[in-house]
């Protein structure tokens, strides 16, 4: 994740400006079947164990099972029609209604320029809507966060320093190793600002990376984001990484700009759900994807507030308070982030290796404590002692359908990994507050082995029932933003030699490296002792022997990974 800066409330105004210059278009993202069956097939594909292993569904199969009933598209479409919309299409999932509009859809609005619920059939559970920003809004962000290169580059002469060649030396990849297929692909994602310079990435390729293919790096979308943005720096390093980790794969580069998609706020989550169902109903879908944003998870952000109204702050002030937080809370709902669970289930049962950044704010932060002043001084005082209570997961990368990285550092040489802290934060880690452990979670000792060693936070402050992050790390000394694009790299070689070998895709991976991990522990990653994700508070989970919620299993080793992932008999 991005590193936080204080900056601009500013996007928060972008609703009001932004209402309607036409045309617009909007989305209905329709109510789906069988969501329970697309979730034990979605295992099944995943689990080296099951006689599905690897039988990824086709764009048709996954259709089949969670489109919507012909009345909820026909409802959806006669809505559309009726509020003046003209070019009504049907996803190739047949789980969203997409309509254009010459100016206001002719329906009551909410303040956010949607159709009211109230207006729309029942078979509706999320409209987007996609038009055009003002210009002005999306140029203004030059002063943004603390430019994460900056930091890295003013490391005094004893730190070790964290070029790509000496973190290749640390994984055993050979520096000059790259992808031969044609079809091997690996995609990165942001709103907003998130975008790429050509320029910078030859400047890295340069100093870094020389064998970077320019060729093979791609817009994937229209829109290509705006330099200055703090979500431009995003793109920047997240492309600059996955190229000189997944050297010579295509690169392809997606921005979602959906009318209320910023770099803050609700609008990131809608922008997040528009971007992966979009992505889902495609007919290629890429094969790594990896995304370095998030924030606090809805139930997180839920929890601070429930918690700080048993500490006297109204509701309404704290809702209002968080709100205003840069890239804090993001998520809309617990039944946004489920939407969100379901295209991520769907990618993955279609081949998508998908893996998130573990955050960079130890496990009670989105990033670092809150803070206020005047009124607002109170709320930022209860919301961190709450914070420090508990532990605050992150999402996306606590779903469970997703591969969660976590970050290392140096101390003194590469040979001696610690958990990545910075910035006043740390590499992200604990418990889901919503989602259950996953099956290869549940059905190992790891996670409660873990949770008997000393120096646990209390058992009050998580849930142990649920989905533990992260899975694995590497270097993070820009903040997990850059240890996500270096796993997702590495991910895309070893796809890269399945196809090679005619063999499929990886798709979700996590089952998978949690049994190779268990049963070969040391040979494909390499375990991370020291640190904590306690950040400012006097509770965290630390970094200890074998698999932690805090570094995962550890970092990759190469070899082990061609050995474990690259072929498939070595599991027979
Ligand atoms: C999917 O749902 C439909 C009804 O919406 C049902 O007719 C069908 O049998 C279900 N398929 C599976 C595989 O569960
Ligand atoms: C959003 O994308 C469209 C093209 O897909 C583009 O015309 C428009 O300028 C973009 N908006 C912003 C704010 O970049
Ligand atoms: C890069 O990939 C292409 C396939 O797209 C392959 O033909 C070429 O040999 C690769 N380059 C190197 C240096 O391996
Ligand atoms: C966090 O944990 C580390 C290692 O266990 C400890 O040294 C440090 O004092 C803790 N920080 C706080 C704020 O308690």
């Amino acid at each position: 994740m991005s590193p936080h800066s204080n900056i601009l409330r500013l996007l928060a105004l972008l609703p009001v400006l932004g209402l309607y210059a036409a045309p617009i278009q909007l989305t209905a993202h329709l109510r789906q079947s069988n969501l329970t069956a697309l979730e034990s097939t979605f295992w099944e594909i995943a689990d080296p164990k099951s006689p599905r292993y690897l039988n990824h569904l086709s764009l048709p199969e996954v259709a089949e099972l969670i489109g919507a009933s012909s009345e909820d598209i026909d409802s959806a479409a006669a809505f559309f029609a009726e509020a003046g919309g003209y070019d009504i299409t049907v996803s190739n999932l047949r789980d969203a209604v997409t309509a254009s509009f010459d100016g206001k859809p002719d329906v009551e609005l909410t303040a956010k320029g949607l159709p009211r619920k109230s207006t729309h059939p029942s078979a509706v559970e999320f409209l987007v809507r996609h038009d055009d920003l003002p210009a002005s809004t999306t140029t203004t962000t030059t002063t943004s966060s603390p430019s994460p290169l900056k930091i890295a580059a003013s490391s005094d002469d004893s730190s070790p320093s964290y070029t790509i060649s000496n973190i290749k030396e640390a994984y055993g990849i050979p520096t000059d190793y790259q992808a031969t297929h044609p079809d091997t692909t690996q995609m990165v994602w942001g709103p907003g600002t998130f975008g790429y310079s050509k320029a910078k990435l030859e400047a890295h390729k340069i100093k870094e990376a020389p064998l970077i293919n320019m060729d093979k790096v791609e817009f994937w979308t229209e829109n290509h984001g705006t330099s200055g943005g703090d979500n431009f720096g995003e793109g920047q390093l997240d492309v600059d990484m996955i190229t000189s980790f997944g050297l010579n794969v295509t690169t392809l580069v997606a921005n979602t700009n959906t009318s209320a998609s910023t770099e803050e706020t609700t609008g990131f989550g809608a922008a997040l759900l528009n971007f992966l169902t979009d992505l889902s109903s495609r007919e290629e879908v890429p094969h790594v994807l990896s995304m370095s944003l998030g924030s606090l998870s809805s139930a997180s952000c839920n929890l601070l507030c429930s918690e700080a109204v048993k500490m006297g702050i109204a509701l309404t002030d704290c809702q209002a308070y968080i709100s205003e937080q840069r890239q804090v809370c993001m998520y809309l709902s617990d039944d946004q982030s489920d939407r969100i669970n379901t295209a991520l289930q769907v990618l993955g049962a279609r081949g998508v290796t998908i893996m998130g950044s573990s955050g960079d704010g130890g496990s009670h932060f989105s990033f670092g404590p809150f803070q206020g002043s005047g009124d607002d001084s109170a709320i930022a005082d209860a919301l961190n002692e709450v914070s420090c209570k508990f532990q605050m997961p992150v999402f996306p990368t606590a779903s469970p359908y997703v591969l969660s990285i976590g970050g290392e550092m140096w101390e003194g040489n590469s040979k001696h990994p610690v958990t990545w802290a910075g910035y006043g934060g740390g590499s992200g880690a604990g418990f889901s507050v919503q989602f259950e452990a996953p099956p290869h979670q549940k059905s190992s000792s790891t996670v409660s082995d873990y949770l008997k060693k000393p120096g646990m936070p209390p058992t009050s402050s998580y849930n142990a029932n649920n989905r533990a992050y992260p899975d694995m790390s590497a270097v993070g000394v820009m903040g997990t933003s850059q240890s996500c694009p270096i796993t997702a790299g590495i991910w895309s070689l070893i796809t890269d030699i399945r196809l090679n070998n005619g063999l499929p895709p990886l798709g979700f991976v996590a089952p998978r490296l949690w049994q190779v991990a268990e049963e070969y522990p040391g040979e494909a990653f390499e375990d991370i002792i020291g640190g904590n994700s306690n950040t400012s508070c006097s509770n965290g989970f630390p970094a200890t022997d074998g698999w932690d919620a805090n570094t995962g299993f550890g970092r990759p080793i190469w070899d082990g990974f061609v050995k474990h992932f690259a072929a498939d008999d070595v599991h027979d």
